[in-house]
């Protein structure tokens, strides 16, 4: 594999990363420190991101999904938890920054929206410049840039200065110089986009998904898309859900982003939580207590009230551990002997 990069330091390797798995978040907590206050902007997550598909991840603002897509490139570091990249298999939250920089060259491309293209350079030369930076071998380069241009359909505006290109070429350029160190990587390579159409009109927003579906599939690459459009997460092969840093749910293709409550399917967290949608409990009128039980297959969560509670505790009769007397349900106290009961 191309992406295999040598790296003179020891690596702790990490032997059990299934072979389709390109990156995987495990159980990682961020936090930010500003001033007194402390952010924690991501809670527990845990995702495999597979090759060759596209991930989307949807959420309302300043539910970390812009921190989730740092902590992924290795652009911030988890403050707890383990990120693991396929070409290197071990935790990128231990490496060196040197280490990181050279390792996700030929791995991670990142697509930001309204990106750093150079207002004073043409689109060949933008796509040069990321190319160069990326540090593509000289006698190549021109050769790579030349056919990503033609991979996004910007033949026509290779000599087009930046400031005159349209919205949807501009994130088209993007899409090349994320793509500089990607192309020969047979599959592993992965492209971080945070909201890659989010200024761009609708149709010029599924020109640019068709793009990602088209490159995904004739070079592999996979995807992981930060977004608030209906028309990418549609697009994606699975779409996930924060809600204040902690995983609210994941979704097949085919999702609508107002019916999530259809396709969502909850996972358990590494310490066996399970998040619980904020709009089920809505609907259910926020109950904070359930009773839970399994049968048939089928786990059933019953909403407890305070009433219901309470009405429990006082049905049952129990008898006194210590001196054996019967206390009649809704009393706490043994009339025999005086023990306290704990319910
Ligand atoms: N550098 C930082 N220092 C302190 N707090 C931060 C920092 N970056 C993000 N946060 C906080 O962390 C939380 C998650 O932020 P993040 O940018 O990841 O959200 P987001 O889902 O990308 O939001 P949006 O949709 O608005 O882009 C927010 O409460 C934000 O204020
Ligand atoms: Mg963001």
């Amino acid at each position: 594999m191309n992406s295999t990069i040598e790296i003179k330091e020891e690596l702790d390797l990490y032997s059990e990363l299934p072979d389709d798995v390109v990156v995987s978040v495990n159980d990682c907590y961020k936090i930010y420190k500003a001033q007194e206050l402390e952010v924690v902007a991501l809670s527990g997550v845990s995702l495999q991101i597979l090759e060759g598909k596209i991930m989307a991840v949807v959420g309302a603002s300043g539910s970390g999904k812009t921190t989730l897509i740092n902590v992924i490139g290795g652009i911030t570091k988890a403050t707890v938890g383990k990120v693991y990249w396929a070409n290197l298999r071990t935790d990128i939250t231990k490496l060196s920054e040197r280490v990181l920089t050279e390792a996700r060259r030929n791995f991670i491309g990142f697509h930001f929206q309204l990106n750093n293209l150079l207002p004073h350079l043409n689109t060949w030369q933008n796509v040069e410049l990321s190319a160069r930076i990326a540090g593509v071998p000289r006698n190549i380069r021109k050769e790579r840039v030349n056919k990503l241009i033609k991979m996004v359909g910007l033949e026509e505006r290779k000599r087009n200065s930046a400031t005159t290109l349209s919205g949807g070429e501009k994130s088209r350029v993007a899409i090349a110089s994320a793509l500089v160190n990607l192309i020969d990587t047979e599959g592993k390579g992965l492209v971080l986009c945070d909201e890659p159409t989010g200024d761009l009109d609708p149709e010029t927003g599924e020109r640019i998904l068709d793009l990602f579906q088209e490159l995904n599939e004739t070079i592999g690459t996979s995807f992981f898309i930060v977004t608030h459009s209906q028309q990418v997460a549609s697009k994606a092969d699975v779409t996930v859900e924060l809600r204040d840093g902690v995983i609210s749910g994941f979704h097949q293709s085919g999702i609508d982003l107002d019916m999530l409550g259809d396709t969502r399917i909850v996972r358990l967290d590494d310490k066996h939580r399970l998040p619980m949608p904020t709009d089920l409990l809505d609907l259910a009128g926020n109950p904070r207590e359930f009773r839970l039980s399994y049968a048939d297959d089928i786990f059933t969560l019953e909403p407890q009230t305070g009433d219901v509670v309470d009405a429990l505790r006082e049905k049952k009769a129990r008898l006194c551990r210590v001196c054996g007397h019967e206390i009649p349900g809704g009393k706490f106290i043994c009339s025999n002997c005086g023990s306290q009961v704990t319910v």
